[in-house]
């Protein structure tokens, strides 16, 4: 995950920087359903499952929650308990958006009814996986060179459900093929509530910057509102993005994980006078702990996966962090693994009087 963040544009972030910032709106409404504030946790395969979704929408500061992306054909098998799994959530996770992917606009369509039949808010279609796996079958990103095909698959979903329908896609496959202006419009002409741009091509993966100009350019193509989303990793990022966009929301991915604190950092930027809480170790203690806890509480078969992933993620930029994915990866288990971590910063807490002075 880190190699995708190299310096190679941080001259232009800078300048992207140097504009007077807008802020993230308040709130949005697609199709009805308020979104407040305009901050989305963007889906993301492996992560974003009800636990880490719980924990985003605890911590604060963020409007809409996101499913991982979930396989239309699986939903519709009876036996495929990863796709059930993928779709289960709490009723604190509202307003919850479930994103499906797949190619035939009938499956898509069943699985959109599944998916309103169980609760959710908004199902949303995903456009953007760049994985071969996906690609192959003809879904994610592999859709996005065959226009027709997804105005098909548009057309069957919005029929199939009542609840607003969203769509989620790269700007084009290649920079030769960038059709995002053309998909967006047809998005609101086939009736979809909102669209969402993660600005790169599906040939960049998640390589050099993203262009938010693109996503500018749709906001001045639809009227429905646009949520833009690519290389956010701070409040006045966030702001910044607003602000040469005009989009009506900010989607966030890759920074959820190792700052869960965003979405709240960045609603106290945009309204507390552009000052926002950087987390104190023994914030960074207690939030790593309560989302082991929480792992272990849900039984997910993989905790001990993601409580290692995360831990990587999280760990980074903390003293001694080194030791502790150390420690973490030679774990066998889930709680071993939060032993591990409790250790770790209570020596580390402890040793510095942090502890006791914020009573943790
Ligand atoms: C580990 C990982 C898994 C992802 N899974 C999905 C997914 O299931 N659906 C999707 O639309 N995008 C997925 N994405 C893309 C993100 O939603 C987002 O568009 C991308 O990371 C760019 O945003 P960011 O710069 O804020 O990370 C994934 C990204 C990562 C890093």
């Amino acid at each position: 995950m880190r190699k995708s963040w190299d310096n190679s544009g941080a001259a232009e972030t800078v300048a992207r920087r140097s504009a007077p910032l807008v802020p993230v709106p308040v709130n949005l409404s697609i199709g009805g359903v308020t979104i407040a504030p305009a901050t989305v946790l963007a889906p993301m395969a492996g992560v974003t499952d009800t636990v880490f979704r719980r924990f985003i929408r605890n911590l604060g500061g963020c409007g809409l929650i996101m499913t991982e992306f979930t396989s239309a054909d699986g939903v519709l098998r009876k036996k495929d308990q990863k796709a059930k799994r993928y779709l289960h959530f709490y009723e604190d996770e509202h307003p919850i958006s479930a994103q499906l992917f797949g190619s035939d606009p009938q499956v898509m369509a069943e699985a959109a009814r599944m998916v309103e039949g169980l609760g959710f808010d908004l199902v949303d279609l995903n456009l953007g996986c760049p994985a071969k796996k996906v690609v192959k079958c003809n879904g994610g990103s592999g859709l996005l060179r065959d226009l027709p095909a997804i105005g098909r698959i548009f057309e069957a979903v919005r029929a199939a459900v009542t609840i607003p329908f969203t769509v989620k896609f790269r700007a084009g496959w290649s920079d030769d093929e960038i059709v995002c202006v053309e998909l967006a419009r047809m998005a609101e002409s086939c009736g979809l509530a909102a669209v969402a741009l993660h600005a790169r091509t599906r040939e960049q993966g998640y390589s050099g910057q993203a262009r938010w100009e693109w996503i500018a350019a749709i906001k001045d193509a639809v009227k429905i509102p646009v949520i833009g989303n690519g290389d956010i990793r701070t409040p006045e990022d966030a702001c910044a993005m607003v602000t040469q966009t005009g989009c009506d929301a900010v989607m966030i991915g890759r920074m959820a994980p190792s700052n869960p604190w965003i979405f709240r950092q960045i609603e106290q930027y945009c309204t507390e006078q552009k000052l926002y809480d950087e987390p104190t170790e023994a914030d960074r203690y207690q939030m790593i702990r309560t989302y082991f806890s929480m792992l272990i509480e849900e039984e997910l078969p993989d905790a001990v996966g993601k409580m290692k992933q995360f831990a990587s993620w999280f760990t980074h930029g903390v003293p001694g962090g080194a030791a502790l994915r150390k420690a973490i990866y030679e774990s066998k288990s889930a709680v071993d693994i939060l032993g591990r971590v409790e250790e770790f910063f209570e020596a580390r807490l402890c040793g510095a009087g942090v502890l006791a002075r914020q009573a943790v």
